[in-house]
């Protein structure tokens, strides 16, 4: 296992699609996995796709603990999800505050559905079909936009809601 460097917003490949898993339960694949756990874990993340380690392949992790930073947060079960599919369950969507690990610093207020149903697979090729809303269809909409090379700025409606952490939340 390895934290691999976490690449920042203005890196090209942060902008490119990333390509299906073809190969499920390969020593490849639990090894890259392993890396983006220890990636995550090392920067207290709520999630990690593979394209922010440079890796263009359609693979994303998420979860958080009940303690964890994101107190008001409902906890989120830790998922490995490959090759997804979102689809929205309502149209309504809500804002809240969103961060990325490859937009150190910053904050800002990001639209986001308020309900989906994603599918896809874990590393072992066993199929995942959940219906979710909230934060946790915040984080998988957060995460798989960085497989079609979006990052949450692009989404931000009014820029104004856009802006150091340390300034945007100081007394
Ligand atoms: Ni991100």
């Amino acid at each position: 296992m390895a934290v691999r460097e976490i690449i920042k917003m203005g890196h090209p490949l942060l902008l490119e699609k990333a390509q299906p898993v073809n190969n499920f339960n390969s020593p490849a694949l639990h090894k890259l996995i392993e890396d983006m756990i220890e990636t995550m874990n090392d920067a207290s993340g709520a999630g990690l796709a593979a394209p922010q380690i440079a890796e263009g392949v359609q693979l994303v992790i998420f979860g958080v603990d009940e303690n964890e930073r994101y107190e008001e947060a409902e906890p989120i079960p830790f998922t490995v999800l490959i090759n997804p599919i979102i689809t929205p369950l309502t149209n309504e969507t809500y804002d809240d505050w969103e961060g990325c690990l490859s937009v150190p610093g910053m904050r800002g207020l990001v639209p986001r559905f308020k309900s989906i149903n994603y599918k896809g697979f874990d590393q072992f090729g066993k199929p995942i079909d959940r219906d979710v809303d909230g934060f946790h269809a915040r984080v998988v909409q957060h995460e798989c936009d960085h497989l079609i090379g979006i990052l949450y700025p692009f989404r931000i409606k009014d820029l104004r809601s856009f802006g150091f952490e340390d300034t945007l939340f100081s007394e």
